[in-house]
């Protein structure tokens, strides 16, 4: 091995098991350990990383990426040698930085798998190798394990003083900046036999000075349980004046505690540590000795006997360990994918992953999202539903339920979610802004789970509405609301208003449609799905989600037809207020009109001031559903006259934006090209792009977009900060929301192309982005998908991202092509030659109609997509009467619902 090279991961296992060599010479690398019970923890080949149940409880203090090598405040492990000296188990000293570059240097591998972490590191002069596995055990218990071994890999006996470190920071992320040190004075710290517990006196925090009952702790022993010898429980005494914790006083001079053996002494108002020596331990050459550290968080004083008697020993740690292994690789293998390309294949289990590590870590706490304090956003809670409805699809129909409280009658939503499901809370900041999208998602969503489940009952299901001071899309205060009138709609008679979830869907897609702006496009607002497009709220125009609305309307109006057909549903009931925004019902609003449009929209919100009369009324279900058609087909024909960008070079694409001048964003410009990926993205999609337009798209994505280094752009380069626009265009071009490589636009666009046919496309930007990501020389991160690839191709804010769900679902639904259709199984394979392997096969195993499948495609003639078809297909060996479909076969959820629940059955189609 060269210690100078770098080299990429292997995948070693079944289970995304993989190693990679000398880990640490790649910066800004981490890896999320987590469960389901709260803990959050992050762990970096040198055991950097923090722990914390939340915002306000973190047990090590909080991070950003950059302090992975500013700060030295990192998990340690310290062994003295007689006569060679202190050295790092987890390479934080200053001595091995100062060799890092030198031939004396540590070697370092790391393995990882579900959800668990080890690094051996070894020194040759030492004579000594150190194995540290790191898990936060599954189940509920906020606890993060490590287990160090030591090895004398020398010639002589070796004998080592043991020193494990963390430091216990015990407070809230807003104690950082704010009274770092007067918070240390709260902290009330013990020793006990095992190990440093601290219960700060009061928590500083926003909410106010209160006693704080929250606990942290540091435990170890040694692999037989054995007790630590000794205990440093305060970080300044440990490091001795003038010392650091890379290079501590206590470690390297090798000086005994002052709190010996059983602990039992309490200090305060110091910044804590977890310091624990153990007794020095004698090696002979290949023998070795092991240790466990438990990081804890409660919400009291910690139960240390309990604790220990769980996770004290070096047993239990390896049975937790695989008990945690099995724990992830059943939530992960609910989706496997078998192909030609096994490593794609293990490299989409971790993809997998990310959007239970989504559901988990919100969008904080891992060291690129420093922000938040772990909520989601709108947009989010419905794109994790995407995966969730692949991997957890039980759950996810009382979560879509919950979610549809969040809207307003102005068909805006809340933006601050609670804790609960459905739990939706008023903006204490009282901050007026819409994100224009947030009402095109859940429709999208809601279709998914009608296709997946067949549930149209679904649809007539009542929900209530949000309500707090924003009305108008936050256009007007409604000065009537205080937070003790509640955030929920109300009628005139003050009974709080249900509607049903269709009528939730049509206000969120029927509302925008009036809202737009002068080039008659709906207006930006506040943003789109690119939150950095923020600074075009009176004149901003987004074309591309005015594409994406269309679409909607077009696809509601068809659902509608359906319950009618299927459930006889001959009248939809609406709050009677709504009957305005079906203009062609009585006095037809002309779509050519901005004027006209925005007229009506006052009318409705004239109508609906934040309450609403109670009184429903039914429309003719055709009627409506006509309505909406013709709103959609304007909207195409509209945007194929109107945004149409016809370039020289022959080819074409669809303006995305207007700014806040009232200027079209895109074109071919004297400066150079200005062209946005989402402007495409949701055309092709939808129904907006002609058919005999998607060419010229790809062509000139192609052209301006496609960068052989970093793939598919965001954007082409606007040249400068764009104040009529956006913060994203205060970025450096090439990083994050202004011309990276963004994951999420990216696998959409993919997606999108399948959709339409264009499967070689689809498969060329899918497979990019799996390139980009897997090219560890480059991309510097570990299996799975990132938000973003930056200008050097480097992958950004790993782990916590909405491209991971929509990667799951392209590959299931678009690329394996097994997707509902209302309940039904649809069979269409997208498949190109190199995913089926030698023998032509490639087969996915995933959930549907609650029973688990193995749906494996036998490729007997061509590989080629566009050369076969399906011949024949099976179930459970038994030949299955086939129902056609264009370009692939369905099976009626009538059969799947016959056969066993809790087990697989597999599903053999023949493609020739
Ligand atoms: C993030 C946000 C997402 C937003 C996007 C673009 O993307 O989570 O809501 O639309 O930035 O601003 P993600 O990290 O999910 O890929």
């Amino acid at each position: 091995m060269d210690r100078n090279k770098i080299y990429g991961f292997e995948f070693t296992g079944n289970d995304g098991e993989f190693r990679l060599q000398n880990p640490d010479r790649s910066s800004f690398l981490y890896f999320p350990l987590v469960n389901e019970g709260g803990m959050m923890s992050t762990v970096t080949p040198k055991l950097h990383g923090q722990a914390t149940t939340g915002h306000n409880t973190f047990l090590t203090p909080p991070l950003s990426v950059e302090d992975l090598h500013t700060s030295r405040a990192s998990r340690n492990f310290w062994v003295y040698a007689d006569g060679k000296g202190a050295w790092s188990a987890t390479g934080n000293s200053a001595k091995q930085n100062a060799e890092f570059y030198s031939s004396s240097a540590d070697e370092a591998l790391l393995e990882a798998g579900f959800l668990w972490h080890r690094i051996t590191r070894s020194n040759a002069v030492m004579g000594v190798k150190a194995v540290t596995t790191s898990f936060v055990p599954s189940g509920n218990d906020k606890i993060e394990l490590m287990k160090v071994t030591l090895e004398n890999t020398g010639s002589k006996t070796l004998t080592l003083t043991p020193t494990a470190v963390v430091p216990l920071y015990a407070r809230s992320a807003d104690d950082l900046r704010d009274h770092r040190h007067v918070t240390s004075l709260l902290n009330r710290i013990y020793t006990s036999p095992y190990g440093v517990e601290v219960q700060p006196a009061l928590s500083f925090d926003e909410r106010g000075h209160r006693i704080n009952h929250t606990s942290y702790g540091v435990f170890g022993a040694e692999g037989d349980g054995s007790q630590p010898a000794g205990f440093f429980p305060v970080q300044e005494e440990f490091i001795g004046e003038g010392g650091s914790l890379d290079w501590p006083e206590a470690v390297v001079l090798n000086t005994a505690p002052d709190i010996g053996k059983g602990g039992g002494v309490q200090r305060e108002g110091y910044e804590a540590l977890g310091g624990l020596r153990f007794d020095p331990v004698s090696l002979s050459p290949g023998q070795s000795h092991s240790y466990v550290v438990i990081m804890a968080i409660e919400s009291e004083r910690i139960n240390t006997n309990a604790l220990i008697g769980k996770y004290g020993t070096a047993e239990a740690f390896d049975r937790l360990l695989e008990e945690t292994k099995a724990f992830w690789a059943e939530k992960v293998n609910r989706v496997q994918f078998q192909t030609g390309e096994p490593d794609v294949d293990q490299w989409m289990k971790w993809v997998t992953i990310q959007p239970v590590l989504r559901r988990l870590y919100g969008n904080s706490f891992l060291p690129y999202h420093d922000y938040g304090r772990g909520g989601r956003g709108w947009r989010d809670l419905w794109q994790d539903c995407l995966a969730l409805l692949i991997m957890e699809p039980a759950e996810v129909r009382s979560l879509l339920l919950n979610n549809y409280a969040g809207v307003r009658i102005d068909g805006s939503n809340a933006t601050i979610i609670g804790q609960q499901p459905g739990e939706f809370i008023a903006d204490r900041n009282n901050i007026p802004r819409v994100w224009m999208d947030h009402g095109a998602w859940p429709f999208l969503t809601t279709m998914l789970y009608l296709d997946q489940s067949g549930d149209l009952d679904f649809l007539l299901q009542k929900q209530t509405y949000f309500r707090d001071s924003f009305m108008s899309r936050c256009k007007e205060r409604d000065a009537s609301w205080n937070t003790t009138v509640g955030s929920s709609l109300r009628t005139d008679s003050g009974e709080v208003y249900e509607g049903t979830i269709l009528e939730h869907i049509l206000l969120q897609n029927l509302v925008p449609f009036y809202n737009v702006g002068e080039h008659n496009n709906i207006l930006l607002e506040g943003a789109d799905w690119n939150d950095g497009l923020d600074m075009a709220a009176d004149q901003g125009e987004s074309v591309a989600f005015t594409a994406f609305y269309a679409s909607n309307l077009k696809d509601i109006s068809q659902l509608l037809r359906i319950l009618k057909q299927s459930k006889g549903q001959e009248t939809i009931e609406l709050a009677e207020e709504m009957k305005l925004l079906f203009d062609s019902l009585e006095e037809s609003v002309n779509y050519e009109s901005v004027s006209a449009k925005l007229g009506r929209l006052d009318l409705y919100y004239a109508s609906a001031p934040n309450k609403v009369s109670g009184k429903r009324i039914a429309l003719d279900t055709d009627k409506i559903a006509d309505d909406l058609e013709k709103k959609a087909a304007w909207i195409f024909n509209h945007l194929r006259n109107n945004e149409w960008l016809q370039s020289e070079k022959g080819d074409g694409w669809f303006n995305g934006y207007y700014n806040n001048d009232g200027e079209q964003v895109e074109g071919e410009f004297s400066e150079g090209v200005r062209m946005t990926l989402t402007g495409q993205v949701f055309p092709i999609m939808g129904h907006a792009a002609a058919p005999d337009q998607i060419p010229h798209i790809i062509s000139a994505v192609e052209r301006n977009l496609l960068d052989a280094k970093i793939g598919y752009r965001l954007n082409s380069s606007f040249g400068g900060i764009q104040q009529n626009l956006g913060r994203a265009f205060g970025f450096a071009f090439g990083h994050k929301e202004n011309g990276a490589m963004f994951s999420h636009m990216t696998v959409m666009y993919g997606n999108a192309l399948y959709k339409r046919g264009y499967v070689n496309e689809g498969h060329k930007v899918m497979k990019s982005l799996y390139s980009l990501s897997s090219d560890f020389e480059t991309s510097r991160i570990y299996p799975g998908i990132p938000e973003y690839i930056n200008e050097q191709g480097r992958g950004m804010y790993t782990y916590l991202t909405g491209s991971a769900s929509w990667l799951l679902l392209t590959m299931v639904t678009e690329v394996f092509g097994v997707k509902g259709k209302l309940g039904d199984l649809l069979l269409e394979p997208k498949l190109v030659k190199e995913q089926f392997d030698t023998e032509g096969r490639a087969s996915i195993n995933t959930i549907f109609a609650d029973r688990e499948f193995k749906v494996v495609y036998k490729a007997a003639g061509s590989f080629n997509y566009g050369e076969y078809q399906i011949h024949s297909v099976s179930l459970n060996g038994s030949e299955v009467t086939l129902q056609r479909v264009s370009g692939g076969a369905v099976i009626p959820r009538a059969e799947l619902l016959s056969l066993q629940t809790g087990e697989c059955h597999l599903i053999e189609v023949t493609l020739a």
